[in-house]
């Protein structure tokens, strides 16, 4: 089918699907299962997880092994978290924007949820300070590295004023940080649990390096905090998937994961990089934080465009368009933003989708309030 006729997915954030590495990982998951630690994989383990794959996370993030855990992806710690750290009515602090699936589970979990304006280098650290002299929260979940679903990435100078201003008023950091390891310019920045590993718990996963389908996320954090979180994961389903655990393991202990990164990056920056630049050449009146790795640019629309519109708009082009309200603590503070994930579409489904943007926001912009 010729690209004109296709749908093009603005939507989710998924992997491209032809980075999966099936030959490496077939090699690494037959040796899981049939290698010396086979009885370990196929018997119920420690509910931390597969310990070959924790030590070899130790030694990467240069921590004691008992400071990290395991769990089916990283987005289940969140849960682990809600349930066995954190009580009903407890004040949570997020950027705003925020990740969508982050504000569901903090709401399924009946917390508070208090939105910090995102700026381009990282949350208003002002208004940050402004919150906490008022009410202190339990927990600040942050996304320093190529947000989702903004794609800024916090300075160095935010990260520092940040980690202090959470010392001052004594808060627990959340840093989720599964992008990190996608940059495609500029040089790396301390994580804010190399700044301030006392209070900061650290996620990340595998599904965004290898695949989500090996569901494998990682914590790392002090060991009596992760004891807590080991005892709800084992009440939740005993053992995490070990399987997936321990052929992730030998792909990274084989050397595997550094060329597999290397080549992410040099496929996805291409990609960011033609999103950039069609979208100022077509779409000149948007604003956009201009990432530096990552799967996500979100462009904010003039003034006068609501979501709804756009998305009816676009969807008669074959466009589909994720809703912007729904990465806001206040969902009407999301009326005129759009997350554009570039990951999983080829550069020509990137141009053909702005095309079609540039043309919904045109009509969109020329309907009257309330026409659709
Ligand atoms: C910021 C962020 N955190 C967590 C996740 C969940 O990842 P996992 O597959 O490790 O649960 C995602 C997935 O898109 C994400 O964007």
């Amino acid at each position: 089918m010729d690209i004109a006729e296709r749908p093009i997915n603005f939507t989710r954030g998924v992997p491209a699907e032809e980075t999966f590495p099936l030959d490496l990982l077939a090699e690494c998951a037959a040796s899981a299962i049939r290698g010396s630690h086979a009885q370990q994989v196929m018997q119920y383990g420690p509910s931390l997880g597969f310990s070959p794959l924790r030590e070899w996370l130790a030694n990467k993030h240069d921590v004691p092994t008992d400071h990290v855990m395991l769990a089916n992806g990283s987005l289940q710690f969140l849960d682990f978290i809600g349930l066995g750290v954190l009580q009903r009515g407890d004040r949570v602090l997020v950027e705003s924007p925020t990740y969508d699936r982050t504000l569901t589970l903090l709401r399924r979990h009946g917390l508070q949820i208090g939105g910090i304006p995102l700026q381009d280098d990282g949350p208003d650290l002002a208004a940050l300070e402004a919150v906490l002299g008022q009410e202190v929260p339990k927990l600040m979940y942050v996304i320093p590295d190529f947000q989702n679903p903004s794609g800024a990435t916090m300075s160095l100078a935010k990260r520092e004023r940040l980690v202090a201003l959470a010392r001052r008023y004594d808060v627990r950091l959340l840093e989720d940080a599964p992008y990190r390891p996608l940059r495609y310019r500029g040089t790396q920045l301390p994580a804010l649990f190399d700044l301030a590993p006392e209070r900061t718990l650290y996620m990340s996963s595998f599904t965004k390096q290898i695949s989500p389908g090996v569901r494998v996320g990682y914590l790392l954090g002090e060991p009596a905090m992760l004891k807590k979180l080991a005892k709800v994961a084992e009440d939740t389903y005993i053992t995490p998937n070990l399987v997936g655990a321990a052929a992730v393991y030998e792909f990274c202990q084989r050397g595997y994961l550094d060329n597999q990164l290397k080549s992410l990056r040099t496929l996805y920056s291409e990609r960011m990089d033609v999103l950039c630049t069609t979208l100022r050449e077509l779409l000149p009146s948007a604003k956009w934080i201009e990432p530096d790795g990552g799967f996500f640019l979100s462009i904010t629309l003039a003034e006068g465009t609501t979501n709804e519109a756009l998305r009816k708009n676009a969807a008669a082009l074959q466009l589909n368009l994720s809703d912007g309200r729904g990465f806001f603590p206040v969902p009407s503070d999301g009326e005129r933003f759009l997350r554009l994930p570039f990951c999983a579409l080829t550069p020509d489904e990137i141009r053909e989708g702005v095309r079609r943007l540039a043309q919904a926001v045109q009509q969109t912009s020329n309907q009257p309030v309330g026409a659709v």
